[in-house]
């Protein structure tokens, strides 16, 4: 995100706003990328993130080539820099990657000739993540300043609140980040946001409640007090989704924890947005796909 000034999250937004439109037309596909190849690489576990560029790019009329670590070369030694290599001189105009290590796709984007899509670094950023979550927020509200937006749960270990804090807040939305202490990242002075621990109390005032996945795979699990005691504390039950102003909205970037961060119930409400972001996706992920490989055509 931090490529991308208020104007340049603007002008992609507005180009997926497009897309949308594109999207549900009866045959749901432009030929702006025709002859164009796509390159996913995933490092790491992707359901929604993957498909979605996958979607995006046939969209477009892209080629798609999908690496898959497991059962590749990597199993027999091959580094990072030689795998990407092999997959540029096979022919690829762009490379979307997933790894679990921060600056991953940056280094990616050192080694190869081609643009490079960060699709989720480590616990640093995840920008296509933030893009549509804003367009979510932008279809349903119409701007995003002065919408207040609480960040709730694991956000110490989250590329997605990294980069949904940037777009955000770049967008003129308030930020707080309501988490337990142990679960803020030791940096969050440096952010342009305000934090609580004390999620009843701020309910009442917000636009949007954005909840996190608990990591336990990312090593959330010691520094939580417990699972039970967190459920209480920072968990989205009824009572509280009714504590919620009555257009606010409930989201979430996936995948769900339910019955930890949010309850059955609620994750199936109308003001959950949940799948709705799942369908921003491919288009934000079309737009930032087609201005870096525009001049190739007319969306
Ligand atoms: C997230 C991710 O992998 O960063 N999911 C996603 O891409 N929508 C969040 C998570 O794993 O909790």
């Amino acid at each position: 995100m931090a490529d991308l000034d208020r104007a340049g999250i603007e002008e992609l937004l507005d180009l997926a706003d497009h897309f949308t439109e594109v999207l549900e037309r009866d045959i749901p596909k432009v030929p702006a990328l025709r002859g164009a190849t796509v390159a996913t690489l995933f490092f790491e576990t992707s359901t929604r993130t993957r498909l979605s560029f996958e979607k995006a790019a046939k969209a477009l009329s892209a080629d798609v080539l999908n690496f898959n670590p497991s059962g590749s070369s990597l199993s027999k030694g091959e580094s990072l820099k030689d795998t990407v290599l092999t997959v540029q001189a096979m022919g690829v105009d762009v490379m979307v990657v997933r790894h679990q290590a921060v600056g991953a796709p940056a280094r990616v984007a050192s080694w190869v000739d081609c643009p490079v899509i960060n699709a989720g670094d480590g616990a640093h950023q995840h920008p296509t993540q933030a893009l549509l979550d804003a367009l979510t927020l932008r279809r349903r509200f119409g701007k995003l300043d002065g919408l207040r937006i609480a960040i709730v749960g694991d956000i110490r270990n989250s590329r997605v609140a990294r980069s949904n804090i940037d777009a955000f807040t770049a967008l003129g939305a308030g930020v707080t980040l309501v988490a337990p202490p142990t679960l803020l990242p030791l940096e969050v002075d440096s952010y342009p946001v305000a934090t609580s621990t004390d999620l009843d109390s701020i309910l009442g005032e917000l636009d949007v409640l954005y909840l996190l996945r608990v990591q336990l795979e990312r090593g959330s699990g010691p520094v939580l007090p417990s699972l039970p005691e967190y459920v209480a504390r920072f968990g989205l039950d009824r009572r509280r989704f009714g504590l919620l102003d009555k257009d606010a909205v409930v989201m979430h970037p996936g995948p769900m924890n339910r019955g930890i961060e949010i309850a059955t119930d609620v994750a199936d409400d109308p003001r959950a947005l949940i799948t709705e972001q799942v369908g921003n996706g491919v288009a934000a992920r079309m737009a930032v796909m087609f201005r870096l490989l525009s001049g190739r055509g007319q969306p």
